[in-house]
Formats: C-alpha cells, sequence, structure tokens
C-alpha cells in the first residue's frame, strides 16, 4: 500500500508494553512514571488480530518494541503465533538486550528473525548513568546470547550522548572487525527523557573518530534492514557502522512504516503526535474490513515529513519514547 507521498508502507512497529526495567536518560524519567494499566493495553489476541487483518494490506515487516518487550509475560508464546501467521518476512525486535541471556534462544526457536540491542557505552559507571539501573555486563551477555543463537544480524543502537568515548568507539570497532554485527550511532530525538546527560559528538566527529582510529576509510555498505540507518564499513571488517540522523539529515522520504502503540493507537509518524484510535472499535466488535479502513486511513494520514532541526527548538510531544518505541 502506498501513502500519499508514493511511499510503500510495509513495516509495523509494534509497542507490546510501555514498561521497561531500564529509564534511559533520553527516553523516560527516572521515577513517577504512570503505567499503562493491564486493560489499556492490547492483549495479544487484539494484537495478533491487528496484524493478521494489516498484513492482508501489505505489512511484511514486523517489529517488537516496547518500552522493553521482553518484560511482557507470554512475549515468546506471542511471537510464534505471529510468524504463526505465514506473512511476516522479517520479524525482529529492539531491547535493551537485558533479559536476552534467558530469552534469546527461545525467541529463535519460535521464529524470530533478529534483534537490536540499545548499548550506549561499554563503561559501567556510563551505563548506569544513562540507564540509571541497568548493569552493562547484563547487556553484553545479552548481545553474546543473540549472536550465538543465530538472531542475526544482530544491530546495536548507540544513542549519541556524552556517555560515548573514545574507549566507546575502540571497542565497536573491535567488535565490527571480529562479528557481523552493524553498531548504529543515533542522534537523540526529543521525546521525553529526563535531562541531566549532555548530548554527545556529532554524527561528523563519531565518523571521523572511527576513521582514525579503524586506521582506514568508511565505505558505504549494504546490509539487511527497513530502517533509517545508512551503512559504512571499513576495511577488513565483519561488520558494519550505520548512522541515524533524524535532525541532520532526515529521512522522511524513504519512510516505510506505521507503529502501534500498547493501548492500541496507530501512530503515523514518530514525529507527529496525530494518532488513530484502533482499540475503540476493535473493543466495539468491528470486522476486519473496518479495521482495514482504519489502517488505511492512518497511512493516507502519514505527513511528508517533520521539521526538528538543530536550531529549531524543540516541541513537546505527548508521548514518551518508551510509549512509543521508536
Ligand atoms: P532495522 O533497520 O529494520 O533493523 O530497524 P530500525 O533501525 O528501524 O529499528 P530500531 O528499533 O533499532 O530503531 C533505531 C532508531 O531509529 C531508533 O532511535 C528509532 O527511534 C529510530 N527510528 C526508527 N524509525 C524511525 C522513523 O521512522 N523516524 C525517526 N525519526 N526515527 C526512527
Ligand atoms: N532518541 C533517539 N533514539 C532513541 N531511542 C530511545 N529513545 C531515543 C531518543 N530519544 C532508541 C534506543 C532504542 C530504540 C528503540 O530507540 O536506542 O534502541
Ligand atoms: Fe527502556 Fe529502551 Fe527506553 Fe531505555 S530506551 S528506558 S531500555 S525502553
Amino acid at each position: 500500500m502506498h501513502d500519499g507521498h508514493d511511499r510503500a508502507i510495509h513495516y509495523l512497529r509494534v509497542s507490546v508494553t510501555d514498561r521497561c526495567n531500564f529509564r534511559c536518560a533520553y527516553c523516560m524519567p527516572p521515577r513517577g512514571v504512570k503505567w499503562l494499566t493491564r486493560a489499556e493495553i492490547l492483549t495479544y489476541e487484539e494484537l495478533l488480530r491487528l496484524i493478521d487483518v494489516f498484513s492482508r494490506q501489505g505489512i511484511r515487516n514486523v517489529r517488537l518494541t516496547g518500552g522493553e518487550p521482553l518484560v511482557r509475560k507470554g512475549i515468546v508464546e506471542f511471537v510464534a503465533a505471529v510468524k504463526k501467521l505465514g506473512t511476516i518476512e522479517d520479524l525482529s525486535l529492539t531491547t535493551n538486550g537485558s533479559l536476552l541471556p534467558r530469552y534469546a534462544t527461545a525467541l529463535k526457536a519460535a521464529g524470530l528473525d533478529r534483534v537490536n540491542i540499545s548499548l550506549d557505552t561499554v563503561d559501567p559507571a556510563g551505563f548506569m548513568k544513562v540507564t540509571y539501573c541497568g548493569r552493562v555486563e547484563d547487556t553484553l551477555q545479552g548481545v553474546k546470547s543473540a549472536l550465538e543463537a543465530g538472531l542475526t544480524p544482530v544491530k546495536l543502537n548507540v544513542v549519541l550522548t556524552e556517555a560515548l568515548s573514545t574507549a566507546d568507539l575502540a571497542f565497536f570497532i573491535d567488535q565490527v572487525q571480529r562479528y557481523p554485527i552493524a553498531v548504529r550511532f543515533i542522534e537523540r530525538m526529543p521525546l521525553g527523557g529526563r535531562g541531566g546527560l549532555a548530548s554527545g559528538p556529532d554524527i561528523a566527529a563519531v565518523k571521523r573518530l572511527l576513521e582514525e582510529a579503524g586506521h582506514g576509510r568508511l565505505e558505504p555498505a549494504a546490509i539487511k534492514g527497513n530502517g533509517p540507518a545508512r551503512y559504512w564499513r571499513l576495511p577488513k571488517s565483519l561488520g558494519t557502522f550505520g548512522f541515524i540522523t533524524p535532525i541532520s539529515e532526515h529521512f522522511c522520504n524513504a519512510c516505510n512504516r506505521l507503529r502501534l502503540t500498547a493501548d492500541g493507537r496507530l501512530r503515523p509518524c514518530l514525529l507527529s503526535d496525530r494518532e488513530i484510535d484502533v482499540r475503540t472499535p476493535l473493543r466495539a466488535g468491528a470486522s476486519d474490513a473496518d479495521l482495514a479502513e482504519l489502517f488505511i486511513s492512518a497511512v493516507s494520514a502519514k505527513p511528508q515529513g517533520h521539521s526538528l532541526c538543530r536550531t529549531s527548538g524543540y516541541p513537546g510531544f505527548g508521548r514518551r519514547m518508551s510509549q512509543i518505541g521508536g
């Protein structure tokens, strides 16, 4: 299905919970977060029905997000049920990695194709500062478990903050030289985090530092993905680096996605608060055709782009990142 700006929409990001066991600085405040109640979040049966209906409208790629998707009970069985629909070609999950040591093998067996893992720094104190309560050893063990389970390509998400150091870049260079992973540097978007953590180096500085420390030029690379990252490779590396630049270089012209929030809203654009309520009609007995109509109206409500830039000043958004899932 195409939207009004001639973009093919085939990717659905599904937030299965707004809860998380971390409190990343750019994502949610450390305290006082009011969680959705159990009655407010869509049940797995409801989510599955929507994915089924939307796949008949052309959705082929599904990414499960959160909050942290692995804190929701029954997630492995849900992955298996989505896979069993037979229509989703690429089923992926974005996670903070801390629970992957427990779940990676089961997720792979259930049919999950791959994972993206947040890892902003490997310094234990810096990691604690970013996540507020996370232990870097758990996430590193999660990365290892994902690679061992074959949830590949494994991608690491590094949001640019002051916690990112040259020692981290050296670690990431070493990892991409040895493993077929992708390390993506992401410009921070203003979606409801806590303050107190300055933004880090910009993308140009990271590229320069990678080339200096990696002793070579970054060359364009093509790897599997449905998202906005642009990939590059250093000489003699199995893995790649990616850059996600929602602020300095917009990628809206290639946008291929819709989002479904845990409380059943279709969100046509991450950076616009317009949403379409599917939960109310779903619970009032909507037919598949009614639900397909809502999907079509969300696709046609996709804006051409957003206007965030370094000098725009940051508008407030109605939801935090943890309530959308990236
Ligand atoms: P693949 O390329 O399929 O591996 O996934 P992805 O990069 O789309 O997913 P992931 O959940 O790992 O997101 C990585 C970063 O990209 C996060 O910071 C997201 O918020 C951001 N992102 C993903 N989609 C969009 C988008 O449509 N617009 C903007 N502005 N940011 C996005
Ligand atoms: N800006 C950019 N990326 C963010 N993420 C979370 N919050 C933000 C933000 N404010 C990223 C995390 C996570 C993914 C879903 O979104 O790296 O992996
Ligand atoms: Fe949790 Fe992810 Fe948000 Fe961090 S970015 S608080 S890990 S949902």
